[in-house]
Order: C-alpha cells, then structure tokens, then sequence
C-alpha cells in the first residue's frame, strides 16, 4: 500500500474548539473535519484518544470546527497543533464565545456543533456533529487547504494526525 496516496484526498485546516477542565477553552488543529450532509446540518470530525481535545469533547458534548485561511496566522496551527492543552493554555487571552463554543481569533469562519454520535477507532474517536450555528467571520479570505500547508507554509503533520507517514 503507497500510504503517500492518502495525501491526495484534499482537507482544509480547522482548530476544533472544546472546554476544558475549569472551563478552560482548549483545542487541538486537526485537517479532518467534513460535512456530512446538509439537512440537518451535520459534520464529523475525527479525534487522536491521546489528544486532550478527545476528551474534552467527551465531556462538554460540544465542539466548534474554526476554519483557518491562507492568510491565517501560521502560529494558530502551531500553537494548537503541536502541544497539548492538557498543561497549556493554548488562548492567550479570552476567547469570544460563541453557541456556547470558543472561537479562535484569526479563523475566516466557524461551525458550532453538540455531538450526536461517536464511532471509535482504534487510534481516533469519530464526533458527529449536529450543527448549532455557523458564520463567515472574514469573507475576503480563502480557506487554507491541506495541500497548500503542506507546499506553501511547508508544515507538517504530527504523529496524531491521522495523515501522519512514519518517515
Ligand atoms: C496540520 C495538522 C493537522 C492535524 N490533524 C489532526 C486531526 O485531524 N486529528 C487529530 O486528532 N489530531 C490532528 N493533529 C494533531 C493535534 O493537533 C495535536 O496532537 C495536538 O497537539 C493535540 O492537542 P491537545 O492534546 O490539546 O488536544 C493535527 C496537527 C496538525 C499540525
């Protein structure tokens, strides 16, 4: 199997938002979020167990997909892609709340969501998500493809990515 082949399926780049515990806004930056279908609004995300985001979301029953764009600021992806906020404070300041979610500043849209399913995985729990709200905070912007992360800003994907390649 040429694993590299998953590398043509096309994703976005989204911080998915959740609490925390005390009620800290956390989350973690993932590619794999998607609609799956329109009527009601419904869409998946899917989530490392190892990832303190997991069980946030477990928890609280809610969770916001934030749409990064091109022009979003490199360091949302790093701040939220590369450590836990298990001992981080990954908000600096406070978030603006909305639909009970934390958005983050920067992002060029949101998708509020309270979780109506689960499917678990080995390595990943899959949150369906019924859709609560959604707005376009930035519509001059276009959305940061994975593609464009992976061949513009030369990121990479960490090992709980469910894109990672072991080298
Ligand atoms: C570009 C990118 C894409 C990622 N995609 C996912 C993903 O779809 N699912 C996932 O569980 N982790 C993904 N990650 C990894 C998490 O963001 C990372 O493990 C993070 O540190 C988890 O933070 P947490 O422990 O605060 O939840 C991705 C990271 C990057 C940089």
């Amino acid at each position: 199997m040429n694993k590299h082949t998953f590398h043509k399926l096309s994703y976005g780049v989204y911080v998915i938002t959740s609490w925390g515990d005390g009620g800290k806004p956390t989350g973690c930056t993932a590619n794999s979020a998607m609609q799956v279908t329109s009527n009601p609004a419904t869409v998946a995300v899917s989530i490392n167990h190892d990832n303190y985001t997991n069980e946030c979301i477990k928890k609280s029953q809610r969770f916001a997909i934030n749409i990064l764009g091109e022009q979003s600021d490199p360091f949302i992806i790093g701040n939220f892609g590369f450590k836990s906020g298990k001992d981080n404070d990954k908000f600096i300041q406070a978030p603006e709340v909305k639909d009970y979610l934390p958005i983050v500043k920067g992002s060029i849209a949101y998708i509020t969501c309270k979780v109506i399913d689960t499917m678990e995985t080995s390595t990943h729990t899959v949150f369906l998500g019924e859709v609560t709200g959604a707005e376009i905070i930035n519509p001059n912007d276009s959305p940061m493809t994975y593609d464009y992360y992976h061949n513009v800003i030369k990121g990479k994907s960490p090992k709980n990515a469910p894109t990672f390649i072991e080298d």
